[in-house]
């Protein structure tokens, strides 16, 4: 009978801790699912095209090791890392996200244009330039896929 008892004390506390436990345990898988529905939640790291990495995907990832290089380098008083003029085309590439390619093209410009102002300035301005490219890569990542601002807002530099 004692041995009835506990066993009914146990099966009651573990139903009180499912009672708890799957309602929150619900609501974070919902959370987690929730972006999904969200284009602008979007994570383009996703692999979304079934035939592998696009273009357009291929070029950030390269756009990344640049910037990403750039902002160690700077932050220590360095150069800049050689830039090999491969990202010229990038209004132009195919990629797997749907995006509105007329705000593409326009960010695209304003994303080269500051990537050329950087490289042709002086020294003591290249930390504001590398700033100013970097929010060129926020704006347009708040528009199209957030997925990769947490790693993009790492690379700017304080400009004092
Ligand atoms: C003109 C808009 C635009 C600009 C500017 C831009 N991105 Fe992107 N980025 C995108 C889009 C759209 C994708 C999704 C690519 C696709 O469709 O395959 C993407 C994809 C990525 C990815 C994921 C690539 C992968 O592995 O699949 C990273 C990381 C990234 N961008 C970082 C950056 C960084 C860093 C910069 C600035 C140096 C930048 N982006 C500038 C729009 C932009």
């Amino acid at each position: 009978m004692k041995y009835l008892n506990q066993l009914n004390n146990q099966y009651r506390s573990i139903s009180a801790l499912s009672a708890v436990l799957i309602p929150v345990l619900s609501l974070v898988f919902a959370c987690s699912e929730a972006p999904k529905q969200d284009e602008k939640e979007v994570s383009c790291e996703a692999p979304l095209n079934p035939n592998g990495d696009s273009e357009r995907a291929l070029m950030m990832r390269k756009m990344t090791q640049l910037a990403e290089a750039n902002a160690a380098s700077l932050r220590n008083g360095g150069e800049l890392e050689p830039y090999d003029g491969s990202f010229a085309n990038l209004a132009t590439t195919k990629g797997t996200m749907p995006v509105d390619e007329d705000f593409f093209k326009g960010m695209s410009a304003a994303y080269l244009s500051s990537l050329e102002a950087l490289y042709a300035a002086e020294p003591s301005q290249r930390v504001q330039l590398h700033n100013n490219l970097v929010k060129s890569c926020q704006d347009c990542h708040a528009q199209t896929c957030r997925g990769p601002l947490k790693r993009i807002d790492k690379m700017i530099l304080s400009e004092n």
